[in-house]
């Protein structure tokens, strides 16, 4: 049958061999970047470790969470922490597609329209308050994020390598706000959440700020270059190279089918976030320095990966259903290979 590959034995994904082992040296800068992100931000070492996985993957992050909870000081810290080139965007309602994109200017001198880069030609691109556009400008970003170059005027133009956006938004129930299309969360690689403080962390906030900290001021916290894009491919190229068995293989898809069988979604994962979820956990891995993925590395990167991939029925939603308590049913539905 043309539709059935023979039978063959499954070899793992990866080079062949005993899995390498991922070099000290560049794990021990990635922690760096980490420690330099501390000396600014309290806490939240989630969505820190979210953000080096998604520079790991090249991939783009959405943060959300209340007002104050430092969304914008983590992204500019981390931006501070690494020799990058970064810009920042606050989407305002006012701000137009050719305000994140550039547009054609005209030359009176030379009588001629050029092109006016516009703040995404860059490296880190902070989008603060996303959710605060129109989604026409909305839009415009988000193409850029998916195609990973602006077309105007016909002309396509290449964003520099890597390109990395880190959208902030406020919880979409807040006023005056635009929720991002659903169809298009899914070229957000990781949806990360800022909790708000722990008392103990709270109180070290405090006592910073007590102590002369100025969250204007990064430079005099401290916090200096520690990585650069040379370092970042290196890395990247290593974690190319962890391994995968197809028991994982298959325990990734499971975990992603089992969302489309769920009762309380009327929207499930789709491949492409398998693929996401699979590359999300071989990043985790690595940084955990190992040569292969876990199970275990899975679970811990499903919920960052697949929260904003999903959608709640509305009948779930008003029993009080979550999609964090989802994901967790779903992950317990799913056997794991040993
Ligand atoms: N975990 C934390 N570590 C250090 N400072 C914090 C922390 N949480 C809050 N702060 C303080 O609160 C300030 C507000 O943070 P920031 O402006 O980054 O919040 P935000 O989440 O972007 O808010 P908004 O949604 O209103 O834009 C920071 O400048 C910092 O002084
Ligand atoms: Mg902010």
């Amino acid at each position: 049958m043309l539709d059935k590959a023979p039978a063959a034995v499954p070899a793992p994904v990866g080079a062949p061999g005993t899995p390498p082992a991922p070099s000290a040296a560049l794990r021990s800068a990635l922690a760096d970047v980490r420690l330099e992100v501390g000396k600014a931000v309290v806490g939240q070492d989630a969505a820190v470790s979210g953000l080096v996985i998604a520079l790991l993957c090249r991939g783009h992050v959405l943060l959300e969470g209340v007002p104050g909870v430092a969304k914008t000081l983590l992204v500019r810290t981390l931006s501070a922490a690494l020799h990058l080139s970064t810009k920042r965007v606050q989407f305002t309602p006012d701000l137009m597609p050719g305000d994140v994109t550039g547009s054609l200017v005209y030359d009176a001198r030379t009588a001629e329209f050029s092109f006016r880069e516009g703040p995404v030609f860059t490296n880190l691109l902070l989008a603060d308050e996303i959710n605060r556009t129109p989604p026409k400008t909305q839009a415009s970003l988000l193409e850029a994020m998916e195609e990973r170059q602006v077309s105007v005027d016909g002309t396509p133009r290449p964003l520099p390598d890597p390109f990395l956006v880190i959208a902030t938004q406020n919880p979409v129930e807040y006023e005056g706000t635009y929720p991002l299309p659903e169809a298009q969360l899914d070229r957000f690689l990781l949806k990360l959440t800022l909790p708000l403080p722990e008392r103990d962390e709270e109180v070290e906030v405090l006592a910073r700020h007590a102590g002369g900290f100025d969250p204007r001021d990064l430079a005099a916290a401290g916090v200096r270059p520690v990585a650069d894009a040379q370092l970042l491919a290196a890395a990247r190229a290593e974690v190319a190279r962890v391994q995968v068995s197809h028991e994982v293989l298959g325990y990734v898809v499971d975990v992603c089918r089992a969302t489309r069988r769920s009762p309380s979604l009327s929207l499930g994962v789709s491949p492409r976030g398998a693929t996401a979820l699979l590359a999300t956990s071989r990043a985790w891995a690595w940084l955990s320095g190992r040569g292969y993925v876990t199970p275990d590395d899975v679970k811990a990167l499903a919920h960052p990966t697949l929260r904003h991939r999903v959608q709640l029925r509305a009948e779930a939603e008003l029993e009080g259903v979550t999609t964090e308590s989802v994901l967790d049913t779903v992950l317990a539905s799913v056997p794991v290979p040993r």
